[in-house]
């Protein structure tokens, strides 16, 4: 799992590029990719990480987190509290239509 912070509210795709577009001090932590290695999947590791990346988010004080995902997964991280806000216009990276998804505190 990784990202960074940023006083920047939607996840755009020069993040991924720009690493000095990180801010320690930024109030959204960005999440950028979270991937379990295949014959890992389903025991519950990426929900930890994802759960875990929350409440550091929390306990550092951020506004909260920002990802972007393909449908199927949209269910997945709305157990987390997600919120899809809608189709991104700033994140179209592999020719994809991507769901902006947002937790605030
Ligand atoms: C998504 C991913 C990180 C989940 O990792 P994991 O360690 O298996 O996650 P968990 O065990 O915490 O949760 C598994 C859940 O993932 C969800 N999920 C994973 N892939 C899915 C898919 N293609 N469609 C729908 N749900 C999916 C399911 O809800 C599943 O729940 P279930 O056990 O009730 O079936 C892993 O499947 C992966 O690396 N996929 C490829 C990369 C990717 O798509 N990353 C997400 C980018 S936003």
């Amino acid at each position: 799992m990784d990202g960074f912070v940023t006083n920047e509210p939607d996840l755009k795709d020069e993040m991924y590029a720009k690493a000095d577009m990180h801010d320690a001090s930024g109030r959204w932590q960005m999440i950028f990719g979270v991937n379990t290695l295949p014959g890992y999947r389903k025991h519950g590791y990426a929900g930890e990480l994802i759960q875990r990346a929350i409440d550091t988010a929390r306990e550092q004080k951020r506004a909260g987190l920002v990802l972007t995902c393909e449908d199927e997964l949209v269910s997945y991280y709305t157990k987390f509290g997600f919120m899809n806000e809608c189709r991104s216009d700033k994140s179209q990276h592999g020719g994809v239509s991507w769901n902006q998804m947002r937790l605030t505190f």
